[in-house]
Order: structure tokens, then sequence, then C-alpha cells
């Protein structure tokens, strides 16, 4: 088969490099791709960066290709996978109005009360006088996010009643996005635990889990610090609870896919399930309606079954007849290297040097050729992928990688999978529920 891929970050680099290992995959295109996937695919431009949806279904018609894999959200809210599905084109990803799990988190709370989705008790806002009330009520630390897509900065977590209140303005006072009749603040109840991240593949019926993964949201070292896209994330995850997989895909995804299809919304491709352990239980923190960057690059250094496949048969409906995942006993480590000054002012034009990397993985996201070298181009520049026998061992495969790239002023955490790897994740005592 041949699949187009679109997207330019890590994430499609990932994508596309599992892709083209597959044996039942004939060719690889990226729309509009980067400097490291353009090594596995062909590379092509295409209006909006992809995010037109008819330059993507025109593109995915001229190409010929039997599957399009959209990786970030914003092409899926904006209707590309309608786009392509109404050429009969199959397509991986959900329907503009399905991508509503991720573009609105007030959607999302109504969408998991109404399935009895275990979450963070929350209040939806739209005045100053009922963000004061909701700050009151759930009391610190606070949690107030902005209703719309905000490329992961429209959460702020503080102890600072005045941080919390100022954001809650500043989020109802932004301009509307297109298509958002109101701007809206969502305030929450502090959810305490380690936060896992799975990705539940969806036909909009059947939901087949990928291996859970952490993910490191903060900037700096021991979780200080502005949250940012993700700085880096690891697999497995040995001290997570047994059932745990179960428990996400019969208590969360599949009430959650249900419900869509209630609506008459169905849910297809995958559901990116934020979770924390709190002593009281599961809940969930967060919905994607996409992979997560970059969870992603350690899922699938692990998965050994045809991707190609996987994908095409939840953009077909044809999850069900899909034999077990086979999945690499290794585990795997990503660590990303960020532009000076992310995640404020990432610094674009910075030389990128990257040197002997051993047997680590060098996935490209902010990167573009420059002149002479590569240079950076965007907040998160690298992802470097290693993996091995245990953490430990990815960990320093991937740990001397990161110290082979030179970038001036680059930035990346050097704690990933430390403490998992040191056998010092606590979960939180697990009250009955
Ligand atoms: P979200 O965009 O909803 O995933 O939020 C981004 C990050 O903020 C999450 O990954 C958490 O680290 C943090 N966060 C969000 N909601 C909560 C909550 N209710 N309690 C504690 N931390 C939260
Ligand atoms: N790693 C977080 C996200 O993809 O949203």
């Amino acid at each position: 088969m041949k699949v187009l891929v679109i997207g330019s970050g890590a994430r499609e680099h990932a994508l596309a490099l599992a892709l083209a290992r597959d044996p039942q995959v004939k060719e690889v295109f990226a729309a509009p791709g980067n400097p490291g996937i353009a090594q596995v695919a062909t590379c092509l431009d295409v209006a909006g960066s992809g995010s037109d949806p008819e330059a993507v279904a025109a593109l995915a018609v001229r190409t010929q290709v039997d599957l399009v894999v959209v990786g970030p959200e914003a092409p899926l809210v904006a209707g590309v996978t309608d786009a392509v599905v109404a050429r009969g084109i199959p397509c991986f990803g959900p329907t503009a109005r399905a991508a509503r799990l991720e573009s609105s988190k007030a959607f999302a709370k109504e969408v998991m009360e109404a399935a009895g989705v275990p979450t963070a008790r929350s209040a939806v806002c739209t005045t100053v006088d009922a963000v004061m009330e909701a700050l009151d009520h759930f009391g610190a630390p606070y949690v107030v996010k902005d209703d719309g897509l905000a490329a992961g900065k429209g959460v702020v977590v503080t102890e600072e009643r005045t941080k919390a209140f100022a954001h809650a303005v500043q989020c109802l006072e932004r301009e509307k996005a297109p298509g958002e009749d109101e701007t809206r603040v969502v305030i929450e109840e502090f959810l305490d635990g380690p936060e896992i991240s799975l990705f539940c593949l969806t036909d909009g019926e059947t939901v087949v889990p990928l291996a859970p993964a952490q993910d490191f949201k903060r900037l700096g070292d021991g979780g200080r610090g502005p949250n940012t896209g993700g700085m880096g994330a690891y697999t497995p995850l040995d001290w997570a609870p047994a059932t745990l997989t179960e428990d996400v895909v019969t208590r969360v995804a599949e009430p959650t896919i249900a419900e869509m299809r209630r609506r008459g919304t169905p849910f297809a491709g995958v559901l990116y399930v934020g979770l924390a352990l709190t002593s009281q239980g599961l809940r969930v923190v967060e919905f994607n309606a996409r992979f997560g960057d970059p969870e992603t690059q350690v899922v699938l250094a692990r998965l050994r079954t045809s991707l190609g496949g996987v994908l095409l048969a939840a953009a077909r409906g044809e999850l069900a007849d899909l034999p077990p995942l086979e999945w690499s006993d290794d585990a795997a480590v990503t660590v990303v290297v960020a532009a000076r000054g992310y995640p404020e002012a990432p610094r674009k034009g910075d030389p990128i040097v990257i040197g002997d990397v051993g047997e680590a993985q060098i996935l490209h996201a902010g990167t573009r050729e420059g002149s002479d070298s590569l240079v950076t181009a965007g907040g998160r520049v690298l992802s470097v992928v290693a993996t091995g026998p245990d953490l430990a061992a990815a960990r320093k495969i991937a740990y001397a990688a990161v110290d082979a790239v030179e970038i001036p002023g680059s930035r990346h955490r050097t704690d990933i999978a430390l403490a998992a790897a040191q056998n010092r994740i606590a979960l939180p005592g697990q009250e009955q529920e």
C-alpha cells in the first residue's frame, strides 16, 4: 500500500519511519514533512501546512495513496479527514466533529460525564464572577484550562490564586477561534499522582490499546518550570498496576466511544487518554484526538506488528478482525532537545550539528535545511530515541546521543525515565472506590 502522512514533527517522523519499515507499505509520502522525514519518505508541499482539507484531499488523490494518516490536531479539527474520506480514500484520524473531544475541553468533560468516565470535578466558566466562585470552590492548587486548542500552553496549574485568576481572565478575553461561539475556561480539582498516556486505536466500535507511556510535560528537571508540549517519554511502565490498560479500555475508552456513536459523531482514529493515578483511582486528565508527541516516538519503537495494516484497519472499520498486537520486550526512551528560548520564544536559525549518536535514532521536529547546515526551525527541535533491554540501558544510549548533538543554547531534561529506571515511582495509597 501507499501512505500519506500529514504533519512535520518528530511524531510524524516516527510514524513515517515505522511505515517505511513495514513490508506491507510500498511507498510513504509526507506533507509537509521535514528534513529527517525526507530520509524515509517523499516529502511534498501542501497548502496550509496540511490543515487545508481540500488541499490534502487533492494531494491524496494525486499520489494515489491507499491511506492518509493525520498526525497533528489542527488538520483534524479543520476537517481533513472529512475531505479525504469524501474522495473515497481511507483516512486515519477522527472527523472534525469527533475531534471536538480534543478541541474543546468543555465538550470533552460533557462527554465524560454522560459516559460515566472518571475525571476531575470541574466547572466551565464564561464570566469573571463564575471564575472567582470556581477558584474558591476547588481551592489550591488551582487548575485553569483554556477551553480551546492552545498547543499545550493553555493549562496553568498553580498555588497562587492571582496567577490562576489572571490566566482565566486571559482565556476569557482572548480572540475567538473560527467556529467558537464563546470563550470558555475550565476550572477543575487538582489531581495528584503519576500521569500516564494510553493511546487507544479505534474504528468507532472496537478499541485496541497500545502500550502505555509516560510523558514529561514540564520544561525542567524534577517537574519544574512551565508546561511544554512534552520534553521526553518512556515505555513500558513497570510500576503501573497490571490491570491499568484493561481498566482504561473498559472504564474510559469504550464508554467514550459508545457515547460519541450515540451522539451521531462516531470517533475513529486514536483516542489519547491522559490519566492520573490518584489515591481515589484513575482519573482522566485530558483527551486528545491524535497520537501524543513525544510518546509516539517510544511506543512505536516497541511495536512489532505492521503499523500500516493496523492504521488501515482502524480507518476502514476492521479493527475487530485484527490479530493481537505484538510488542518487543525492550524499553524505549526519548529525550527532546529544544531550541534556546523554548517554550516562550524559541530561537530559529541556530545551527544543528549531529555527531556520532551510536544506536540512537534522531527524529526531526523543528529542523530546516539552512544554507550550509541543518538549522533550528521550531521549539522542539529533535527527539532522540533509544531502545535497550531495560530503561537504564535505553537511557544510557539516549543521553550519549543527546551529548553528541550540538545546538547553541539548546535545552533538554536530564531526568527522563530516571525515577522509573531506579524503581522510585510510588503510587498513591489506593483507597477503595
Ligand atoms: P492538559 O492539556 O489538560 O493535558 O493539561 C496539561 C498538563 O497540566 C497535564 O498533563 C497535567 O500535568 C497538568 N494538569 C491538567 N489537569 C490537571 C489536574 N486536574 N490536576 C493536576 N494537573 C493537571
Ligand atoms: N505529549 C503530550 C501531547 O501530545 O499532547
